[in-house]
């Protein structure tokens, strides 16, 4: 198939060593901006355009120059957090806990046993996201099959907000494997910038299930990991260009895992960890109620908030 060039092939083909044909197949990949070039990984390029890897650092660092990447001053900093939105859930107190809600620009982590209200808080977040912006949409990722429809109808009325207008604003795809949720995590960059939707919410529930039953014993960590890798690194790209939320949920392991240690530990380890900014660690309380604790921040406070999960949403103890 002929492309034909238009404006953003012409300033990728600015690129070093990129001609007209590479710049096709960097848009393709979508990579059709300077700032998805200079925050994409050597590896990542080198896949998409069949170029070396000295070639490929050689553009990342141009765009990085042009961007003027690097350091920024605290004050440019400041002016970008106020860019942040955060998200309310309902509950005053699990708001408080997050310093306000669940934070745009962020990967937000959330793991606990099952039932501990994972999947359900995801479903309040994609109401509540429209609840703060009427235009924005909430993307769903499911990979237990876990999203329900009707679930959201009460969450949307209990919001006060037009339950068939939110579920027009919330896109749900189905993962049948790890692949399969990889590649759809990369296609959430499509629906922003070819169909120009205002994504302020990624919800990958779960994250780690299919990872966890596709590589089993020791053998296959170090696959599964690298994995894992380019997947969180995928999501942290959403949310750090696109000002995204990224919600996701991870069980907590059974057993003590030998590589890690700690037996109420995530799964995916040091990788999911690092990469998420919050981490909330969910169980059940007393009389039915829930109990956030936050795990890691890079400001907050450690600390915990209880509330309960009702047909109309979340509501404080
Ligand atoms: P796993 O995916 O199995 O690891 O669990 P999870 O953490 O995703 O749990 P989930 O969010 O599915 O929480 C299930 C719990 O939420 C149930 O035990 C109920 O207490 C509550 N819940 C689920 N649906 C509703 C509902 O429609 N109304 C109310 N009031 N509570 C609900
Ligand atoms: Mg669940």
């Amino acid at each position: 198939m002929v492309k034909i060039a238009d404006e953003s092939t012409t300033e990728l083909s600015k690129l070093p060593g990129v001609g007209l044909a590479t710049a096709a197949k960097l848009q393709e990949a979508g990579y059709d901006n300077l700032m998805s070039i200079a925050v994409a990984s050597v590896g990542e390029l080198e896949e998409a355009t069949g170029l070396g890897s000295a070639q490929v650092r050689k553009i990342i660092n141009y765009a990085r120059e042009k961007l003027q990447m690097g350091f920024q001053s605290g004050a440019e900093l400041l002016e970008r957090r106020s860019k942040v939105s955060k998200i309310p859930t309902g509950s005053k107190a699990l708001d408080t806990l997050l310093g306000g809600g669940f934070e745009t620009g962020s990967i937000v982590e959330a793991f606990g046993e099952f039932g501990s209200g994972k999947t359900q808080l995801g479903h309040v977040l994609a109401v509540m996201v429209q609840k703060i912006d009427p235009e924005a949409y909430a993307v769903f990722i499911d990979t237990e099959n876990t999203f329900r429809p009707e679930r959201i109808e009460q969450l949307a009325k209990g919001a006060g907000l037009d339950p068939k207008q939110v579920l027009s604003h919330i896109k749900v795809a189905r993962a049948y494997n790890s692949d399969h949720q990889m590649l759809l995590a990369e296609k959430v960059e499509d629906l922003i910038k070819k169909d120009k939707l205002k994504v302020k919410l990624v919800v990958v529930d779960s994250l780690t299930a299919h990872f966890r039953a596709e590589f089993i014993g020791r053998g296959t960590l170090a696959e599964r990991q690298q994995k894992l890798n380019r997947h969180m690194h995928t999501l942290l790209r959403l949310a750090d260009v696109y000002n995204v939320c990224v919600y996701v949920t991870n069980q907590v392991m059974a057993s003590p895992d030998v590589f890690f240690g700690d037996p109420t530990r995530a799964i995916g380890g040091h990788i999911v960890a690092h990469a998420s900014t919050y981490r909330i660690y969910l169980r059940k309380g007393k009389k039915g109620a829930r109990v956030a604790k936050l795990v890691d921040s890079p400001h907050l406070p450690e600390g915990e908030a209880g509330f309960y999960v009702k047909e109309h949403g979340l509501e404080d103890l």
